[in-house]
């Protein structure tokens, strides 16, 4: 059954009537700048065509009550319970509910009014599966009470609220890229964000080639303290930079050459984290021009040494990644592959001539389950709309 249809039915079963709205707000992947959004670096990622679907109504009464139509269950809450994660009988709210209550959250710290609904939701972006199905759950739910609210905010601004939800709240201390990519997607392109202005424009694909993305099956969970540890790595060797470069506010306005003047003052683990940082920003600032001349081979190589550091530099590969990468570089026509998003498991990228993509998606799935006895999920992505309402 399709997702639309299965939750408007757990919708019609739970609460007696056909929800009002639908809502949807997509995952991401990215292509480069990985782990330098918060570094106010750029970033390239595209809303891809798996998404979040949120069923709902707006209700007259004191509390919200969601169902997870994913984990098959149920929690209630308003804006009293909130700030407490509980749920009126007291009882804590289930993890997964943190994500729709930061949206509150982070709505009312915003003094916007906030209306109880009824609501069924369900998503087809495996979790933990560095897609940001956490993002697109928040996006989708933004849009959700927005919907029925009297208030509009611009994608950018839900994204940034999101964001904020997902640090204070949640407890994640994430960069803007995955909610922006959720809030803000356009069909067949990517995204290009400086993540320090936050300004933005589209980048065309180049018409001969597919993003391909394998899951390794492997999930994590982002809640975990290394993707904070790594960003309090980043703060710590800004703060040692400063030393000699007073006047930078963060990795992004180190260049590689200052950065390899100053390297051995840092220590080996910190040196680390801000060289991948570092040289990572600089990659990602040669992307926009040679997709531009439509040198797929040139940004496909930048991926790669992109994975490299990720797995050398950044810590944050793991074998399964690897092996999934390793095998996805020697096929024809793959011109870059490496691991996307906070890394720990999860999936790969794959940048991949459209005349191969078939073979492509075959030798691959094969090989890694040769090499790891895990059956990979491997498909062909496209990039979608950012969230939005999609039926009134
Ligand atoms: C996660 C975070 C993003 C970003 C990536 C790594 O997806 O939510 O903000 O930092 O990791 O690039």
């Amino acid at each position: 059954m399709k997702i639309i249809d299965r939750i408007s039915s757990i919708y019609r079963e739970k609460f007696g009537r056909s929800p009002a709205h639908i809502a949807r707000a997509p995952g991401r992947v990215n292509l480069l700048g990985e782990h330098v959004d918060y570094n106010n670096g750029y970033v390239l990622p595209a809303a891809i065509d798996r998404a979040t679907y949120v069923a709902f109504s707006p209700i007259n009464a004191r509390h919200s009550t969601l169902i997870a139509a994913d984990f098959n269950q149920q929690a209630s809450f308003s804006a009293e319970t909130v700030p407490s994660k509980t749920q009126p009988d007291e009882s804590l709210l289930p993890e997964w509910a943190h994500y729709p209550a930061s949206v509150v959250w982070s709505l009312m710290e915003e003094n916007l009014p906030i209306l109880s609904m009824n609501a069924v939701f369900a998503s087809n972006i495996p979790q933990g599966s560095g897609l940001s199905s956490s993002a697109s759950i928040e996006m989708a739910f933004m849009i959700a009470w927005q919907t029925i609210g009297s208030w509009s905010l611009t994608p950018m601004q839900r994204a940034l609220l999101g964001q904020k939800a997902e640090n204070n709240y949640v407890g994640v201390n994430c960069g803007i890229m995955d909610q922006f990519a959720s809030a803000c997607g356009v069909e067949n392109k990517l995204l290009l964000l400086d993540c320090r202005s936050l300004e933005w424009k589209t980048i065309p694909l180049p018409e001969d080639v597919s993003i391909v993305i394998a899951d390794t099956t492997i999930h994590r969970k982002l809640t975990s303290g290394a993707y904070n540890d790594r960003r309090s790595d980043c703060d710590d060797a800004v703060r040692l930079l400063q030393q000699d470069l007073p006047n930078i506010k963060s990795l992004r306005d180190v260049s590689v050459e200052e950065f390899n003047q100053l390297a051995k003052k840092i220590p080996g683990k910190i040196e680390r984290r801000a060289r991948h940082v570092v040289e990572e920003i600089e990659r990602s600032n040669q992307a926009e021009a040679l997709l531009e001349a439509g040198d797929v081979k040139s940004f496909g190589k930048l991926m790669n040494e992109c994975h490299m550091s990720l797995r050398d530099l950044y810590e944050v590969s793991i074998p399964e990644l690897d092996t999934m990468v390793d095998l996805a570089q020697s096929l024809d026509g793959c011109y870059g592959a490496r691991l996307t998003g906070a890394g720990f498991g999860g999936c790969t990228v794959n940048l991949v001539a459209k005349e191969n993509v078939e073979d492509f998606a075959q030798t691959l799935s094969m090989g890694y389950e040769v090499e790891t006895g895990l059956h990979p999920e491997i498909y062909i992505s496209h990039a979608s709309n950012g969230a939005e309402l999609i039926k009134r």
